[in-house]
């Protein structure tokens, strides 16, 4: 395991305060009394296809299923035979009740600029962009990229897409034009949809721009869909580039939804895995929806009048679970913003949640301490009395942090779910029930209705309290990935292989005595910078792809905003290199993957620390790149000499 997993477990082991449920909360919670929670999860361990099959009651289907759970782990169907489609789920059986006329879609742009989007409205555009689609030749199984700002329009497409059938790929807007690319290939995407550029910290992210790099090296895409949003001056392609709203101007607002099968695809998301290219992970749809509504209901705790935000981009998970999907199929108010949280002032979050009401607020811990940076003068100029519940998401929160969100934000009466979850489970595992589970905090406490999880050796045997190791979940659950897109054999080795008969999740973890998970981070070599994984073989790769380096090794380091910082160690085919070459290699990684993956430290080497049968020594790296003593064992190392020139390697 990971030194930094073991650093972590240091950090928290010594957490001894507990927060209940305020009773005001848990008077009023969607569940109520923790017999409710754990007869809840009993019953969904031990009857499975009882629990579910109920639960799936809450969908609305155009066919019943005929049976709940098939097969079991690597292959799992859930409800076989049933018919349904996602989008009239998440927005058509709405206007049959009360909720046509209420705010489905609430959206800040960062220059100020508002809109609100009803559950009718939503349902207008989301049919015409769909008949966009089919005019421009989509249909059903087809795959469509989607490269976009943070705009309403993002979420109409994606909802489009999932109305006709089509395989939505959204490629978050920060990533380049070589990412871009990379996702169009695996996919063999027929059709973007992206815009000419979006509004980032007052600049413009030239994405139309992005797009037409991209197609030089995406044989299998058609065409180009671009919604003017900043009204910079983009290249438009004759019968391949069309505007958005000329499209749309003629487009049909009737649209019936295509009948999907329980079992079809919904969309595929990339993320980093630990070797070779972006794993395209595949969702399908009736397990999928089913899961992140319940989730939605239990952990958000969503009431019919509640404005509900999530600050991340539906270019993660995140985004696509708990902006769009989740709430929707609950019939919710999801508020959407377009920008940075540091625009134009560090108070800007705050204005949000004073101007909108925000009621539940869902972020990332790497957020909380970019907030803890600036001070807490930000928060206290605006009124936050509105909110209720706060949540975080994308790795282990401090303690402190936690702290400082709970007093300064949720003035000592919010609580907060820490909510463990991936990519690949698609919904929230672990996680407190806000009205239910008293809270510690840097955990995630408890697992959900439904999920299995535990912590195991590499044997697969569960360990005793507070013992460090995998993190597994034994039983399939509805929103778990089906498969890796066009690779199910890296699939079922990825998250099935590592530990027999169970789904390895990549995480250490431990469980306290009371049961309480304590998540201790990536056990394999994926970073968590800013709460986005990012995999050190991808960012080798890049670096290696510089005519100036020989080899390169890539690990983490604490951060104080990021979590975990990106530091290189590069070794050169010839020369020293220099400030100037060290800004080149950032640009170059930045190039080739996007911001987000810029190295903040890149050190120099005349040598990496190897074993003898060649493997680098990642351990030695780490404990470099942190500053820290070497504490490891070092037996194994070929070249003593190689250690003690890293050390004076600093940049
Ligand atoms: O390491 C865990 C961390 O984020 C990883 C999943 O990353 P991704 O698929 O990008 O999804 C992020 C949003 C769901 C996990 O393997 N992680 C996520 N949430 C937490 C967490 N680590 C600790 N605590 C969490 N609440």
């Amino acid at each position: 395991m990971a030194d930094h997993a073991a650093d972590a477990i240091e950090n928290v082991l010594h957490e001894s305060r507990v927060f209940p449920p305020p009773a005001d909360f848990a008077a009023r919670a969607n569940v109520r009394s923790l017999d409710e929670y754990e007869q809840m999860w009993q019953r969904a361990k031990d009857d499975p296809e009882g629990f579910w099959g109920e639960l799936a009651a809450k969908l609305d289907w155009f066919q019943p299923f005929e049976k709940v759970l098939s097969g079991g782990f690597p292959d799992v169907k859930w409800f076989e035979g049933g018919k349904l489609n996602a989008c009239y789920n998440c927005v058509d059986r709405h206007l049959s009740t009360w909720r046509k006329n209420k705010a489905a879609i609430i959206w800040e742009g960062e220059p100020g600029d508002s809109r609100v989007l009803r559950y009718q409205d939503l349902h207008r555009e989301v049919c015409k962009f769909a008949n966009v689609l089919k005019e421009l030749g989509v249909g059903k199984g087809d795959r469509v990229t989607i490269y976009m700002p943070m705009i309403p329009e993002l979420a109409i497409a994606v909802l489009a897409c999932a109305r006709i059938g089509a395989v939505h790929s959204v490629v978050f807007g920060g990533f380049s034009a070589d990412a871009v690319a990379e996702r169009n290939n695996d996919a063999q995407s027929k059709l973007i949809i992206t815009a000419d550029a979006g509004w980032r910290r007052g600049k413009e992210v030239p994405l139309k721009d992005a797009v037409d790099e991209s197609l030089e090296k995406s044989p299998t895409v058609e065409k180009v869909i671009v919604v003017e949003r900043t009204g910079r001056d983009v290249q438009m392609v004759q019968d391949r580039d069309y505007w958005w709203h000329e499209l749309m101007e003629h487009a049909s607002a009737e649209c019936e939804p295509e009948v999907m099968d329980a079992e079809d695809p919904l969309f595929i998301l990339y993320t980093s895995g630990s070797t070779g290219h972006p794993k395209g992970v595949l969702h399908t749809t009736a397990g999928y929806l089913l899961g992140t509504m319940m989730t939605s209901y239990w952990v958000f705790d969503l009431k019919d009048d509640d404005t509900y935000w999530c600050t991340a981009d539906i270019g993660w998970i995140t985004g696509h679970s708990y902006i769009v999907y989740g709430p929707l199929a609950n019939g919710a108010t999801t508020l959407m913003y377009e920008g940075a949280p540091n625009w134009p002032h560090e108070g800007r979050f705050w204005e949000i949640v004073e101007k909108y009401r925000v009621n539940i607020f869902y972020t990332a811990p790497t957020a909380i301490r970019a907030f803890i940076k600036w001070g807490e003068e930000w928060p206290e100029r605006y009124d936050l009395s509105s909110l209720r519940l706060l949540g975080t998401v994308g790795e282990p929160i401090n303690p402190e942090a936690w702290m400082w969100y709970h007093r300064v934000i949720g003035k000592e009466r919010c609580p907060i779910v820490d909510t463990w979850w991936q990519t690949e489970t698609g919904a929230i595992m672990i996680s407190p029930l806000p009205g239910v589970t008293p809270t510690k905090p840097g955990s995630c406490t408890r697992p959900l209705p439904g999920v299995v999880p535990d912590v195991v050796s590499k044997e697969g045997t569960s360990l005793p309290a507070n013992a460090g190791g995998y993190l597994v979940i034994r039983q399939p659950w509805p929103s778990m990935l089906r498969t890796l897109y066009g690779d199910h054999e890296r699939f079922v080795k990825t998250y099935f292989s590592e530990v027999p008969g169970m789904y390895f999740a990549g995480d250490g973890a431990r469980r306290d005595e009371d049961g309480y998970f304590w998540i201790m981070g990536r056990v394999d070599d994926v970073l968590n910078v800013s709460g986005h994984r990012l995999s050190t073989m991808e960012i080798e790769s890049a670096l290696v792809s510089h005519p100036a380096v020989a080899e390169a090794a890539v690990v983490g380091f604490p951060h104080e905003i990021k979590g975990e910082g990106i530091c290189c160690f590069v070794v050169l085919k010839e020369g020293e290199g220099g400030d100037e070459l060290r800004q080149q290699l950032k640009e170059h990684v930045r190039k080739q993957i996007g911001a987000i993956a810029t190295p903040d430290q890149i050190r120099f080497a005349v040598a990496l620390p190897k074993t003898r049968s060649g493997k680098i020594m990642r351990r030695l790296l780490r404990d470099i790149a942190a500053g820290r003593e070497q504490v490891g064992d070092t037996t194994t190392l070929e070249d003593y000499s190689v250690l003690a020139k890293l050390r004076e390697s600093s940049e």
